[in-house]
């Protein structure tokens, strides 16, 4: 009988003890809570110095799209086109269709954007989220933002074994349109504006197919339709005596021509 009581009452007081901690817990400020929108809740040396101080301490804003490498994922799927018995003007076919086009039009959605630093040091967390276009257009048209806004995030930077609270700006986009990838004004001496494909095309079509040919012949060259030339897919590093040809893609000896 003793034993059984003990055993109940030390059960009641390590409730009694998960209480109150949950309890100076809940008294403590906490991130996202109503307190006042500063980072300084982040800065774990002093929770309780005044703001200007832990201001101090605070590294300068970095934007990560300049200093970072952001890395983005674009899936595709080929897909198996399956007929159905159902007529396409049937109501249903038509619901179903009109739900799909809505969920998958051109607007910001949520994605997951990875942050790789570009020096030494490592954030944590590494990911952020923000609101991105994606969606879907017309085959010629792309969805891309009109309006974008920079999105400030608070992470743990780690350098040399020493964390420090850092902040990241990432862009976010706003607003989203259908709209042509390119426009007149962006095409180059050596392009012509397509109106039809709503972006710029090379005028230099012989050198295109020229370049066609020679991967034909040797798989180490390809086209750049922003340059609207014809590029090495490789270079190498030459031994002494030869320098690279970017014309034959190939190691050439530097006294020849
Ligand atoms: C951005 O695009 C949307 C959708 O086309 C449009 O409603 C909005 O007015 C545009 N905003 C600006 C600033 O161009």
């Amino acid at each position: 009988m003793v034993r059984w009581s003990s055993s109940y009452l030390s059960v009641f007081l390590a409730l009694l003890v998960m209480l109150v901690l949950q309890t100076a817990a809940i008294g403590r400020p906490r991130l996202g809570s109503k307190r006042p929108a500063r980072p300084l809740v982040m800065n774990e040396i002093s929770e309780s110095a005044p703001d200007n101080l832990v201001l101090a301490k605070m590294p300068a804003i970095v934007n990560s799209d300049k200093y970072f490498n952001i890395k983005s994922t674009k899936r595709r799927l080929k897909a198996n086109v399956n007929p159905i018995s159902e007529d396409c003007k049937s109501q249903t076919f038509k619901e179903e269709l009109n739900l799909l086009r809505s969920k998958v039009k051109c607007k910001p959605r949520l994605v997951v954007v990875h942050l790789e630093s570009t020096t030494t040091s490592t954030l944590m967390p590494n990911s952020v989220l923000v609101k991105r276009c994606d969606g879907m257009c017309s085959s010629t048209h792309k969805c891309i933002a009109n309006v974008t806004r920079d999105q400030i995030f608070y992470v743990r930077e780690i350098k040399n074994n020493l964390v420090s609270c850092s902040s990241v700006i990432v862009s976010e986009d706003v607003s989203c349109t259908c709209d042509c990838p390119q426009r007149a004004t962006d095409c180059k001496v050596n392009q012509d504006y397509d109106k039809d494909r709503c972006r710029c095309i090379c005028k230099n079509e012989k050198d295109y197919e020229k370049c066609h040919d020679k991967r034909k012949k040797r798989n180490m060259y390809y086209w750049d339709d922003k340059e609207c030339s014809c590029f090495c897919l490789k270079e190498k590093v030459c031994t002494t005596g030869t320098v690279w040809n970017r014309k034959h893609c190939r190691c050439i000896s530097e006294s020849q021509p």
